[in-house]
């Protein structure tokens, strides 16, 4: 067997979608994905739960771990600059079986992510809806859950077929929506801040490390989950008018950002409200009416529906062209790889990403989606940092016109093992079902993807 057959570089370029995406897109695209359930939910939640107002240490943690995948993420992405992300760069250093591997780690983070973010959705969506006495069934307010009456998240699954047409449409049309959100996103993070900044006790951050420095890493492993999105950047390499140039300027530009904003959300948040209070399902809303900012509140609920909208369609999108990317390979069905011939978009691509992200987001509850998301994501951003090493053996140093990381292999193996530390901070349940995802992976691979490989089409 070959399982550790390459694909050459050139080979994995292709053309077929239409180069339109500028550095400010890409910026625009990533934050888009960033910034989302994270601030505006798990905030809280981490604050309350976890650590306390040292949760913006965890959010700083975090980041770190973020930034040096990014990195790893920007020399791959500015010397392999091809749409696919890890999957295809693995393709090109590991081979078939490590592509495929983090190919099917990256679909189900993204899935996991589009069902957690539209999950969130809809609490917001349904607590908004409740304020005018519309009140759901119990059956259909969330996911599988008989204790609690529930069974199926009827506003989740409606906003995922809303966002699967709507990404289906033109790349352009939807990033145009994405770029306009992006920016009710930045106003509703500035009026929280411009407000919340006068109304801050500082008495309300002592004590600082409520639950220790233990807690302080729980929570950078539940933080993490904001900012999952940041790859979406380089997935959108194939689309992208200078993808070798401004693909790591966006993934750098787009984390630095909103590490900025998640740091100052934190502290303004725990600076205003008690941390043990934050447990809420809209804490940024739910501090603005602590001090008795009613109003602000809820046009900042307003502003967050509509920026989750964001998230979930820039997700759906990168998941939609991961799914492509791979079809085209042959590792999954040649039906996935069918492009609009009008719109220039992977439509069937889209609609198979959006069912199965309307399926996990209407059946399952958001906690155990998130930690599940985060968990993928770890192992995928690990699998690119050792790929970093193994890249540079291969080509050798990047050019001047590439993107550099620095003190390889050093830099990458701190990386790596920075993943595998919060990796670690996950509870048994989420580390099961890792497993057994990865087993389910392994079977496609053996049962279809390996036979069906384009790289045995060409060896014949
Ligand atoms: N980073 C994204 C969010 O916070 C997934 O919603």
């Amino acid at each position: 067997m070959e399982i550790f057959r390459k694909r050459p570089i050139e080979k994995n370029s292709f053309n077929t979608l239409k180069r339109e995406l500028k550095l400010k897109d890409l910026i625009m695209l990533g934050i888009g994905a960033i910034i989302g359930t994270g601030i505006f939910v798990v905030t809280g939640q981490a604050s309350a739960d976890y650590a306390g107002p040292a949760s913006m240490i965890s959010f700083i943690i975090a980041a770190l771990v973020v930034i040096l995948n990014g990195i790893c993420f920007a020399e791959f992405a500015s010397r392999v600059p091809v749409s696919g992300g890890p999957y295809s760069y693995m393709y090109v250093v590991f081979g078939e079986l490590t592509a495929w591997i983090a190919g099917w780690l990256l679909i189900c983070e993204y899935m996991l992510a589009v069902s957690t973010v539209a999950s969130g959705w809809s609490g917001y969506f349904q607590g908004f809806l409740s304020n005018w006495g519309i009140q759901l069934p119990q059956a259909l307010t969330a996911g599988y859950n008989p204790e609690e009456g529930t069974y199926i998240d009827l506003i989740a699954a409606l906003i995922m077929i809303l966002v699967t047409l709507w990404v289906t449409q033109e790349a352009k049309k939807a990033l145009r929506l994405n770029n306009a959100m992006v920016w009710v996103k930045f106003a509703v993070i500035i009026l929280f801040v411009a407000i919340g900044i006068f109304f801050i006790q500082p008495d309300n951050w002592q004590p600082y490390m409520p639950y220790g420095t233990q807690g302080i890493f729980n929570g950078a492993a539940l933080v993490f989950f904001a900012f999952l999105g940041f790859d979406s950047i380089s997935m959108a390499a194939e689309e992208a008018e200078n993808p070798q140039k401004d693909v790591p300027r966006g993934i750098i530009g787009s984390i630095s950002i909103t590490t900025i904003l998640y740091v100052v959300v934190t502290l303004i948040l725990t600076g205003i409200v008690p941390f043990s209070k934050l447990g809420v399902a809209d804490p940024v809303a739910f501090a603005m009416r602590y001090i008795d900012q009613g109003f602000i509140g809820s046009v900042i609920s307003v502003g967050t529906i509509l920026t989750l909208l964001t998230v979930t369609i820039s997700m759906l999108y990168s998941l939609a062209r991961l799914i492509y990317s791979i079809s085209k390979d042959g590792l999954l069905p040649k039906y996935l790889q069918q492009i609009d011939e009008k719109r220039k978009t992977p439509k069937h691509a889209t609609f198979v990403a959006g069912g199965m992200g309307l399926f996990f987001a209407a059946a399952f509850p958001l906690n155990i989606l998130a930690e599940l998301t985060n968990i993928t994501a770890l192992a995928c951003l690990a699998l690119m940092a050792l790929g970093v090493i193994r890249l540079r053996k291969m080509l050798g140093k990047p050019s001047k016109d590439e993107f550099k990381v620095p003190l390889v292999p050093l830099l990458p193996i701190i990386s790596v093992l920075s993943c595998i530390f919060l990796m670690l901070q996950l509870d048994k349940l989420t580390w099961t079902v890792f497993i057994i995802t990865l087993v389910l992976g392994l079977a496609i691979y053996f049962g279809y993807g390996y036979q069906h490989s384009d790289l045995n089409e060409k060896k014949s």
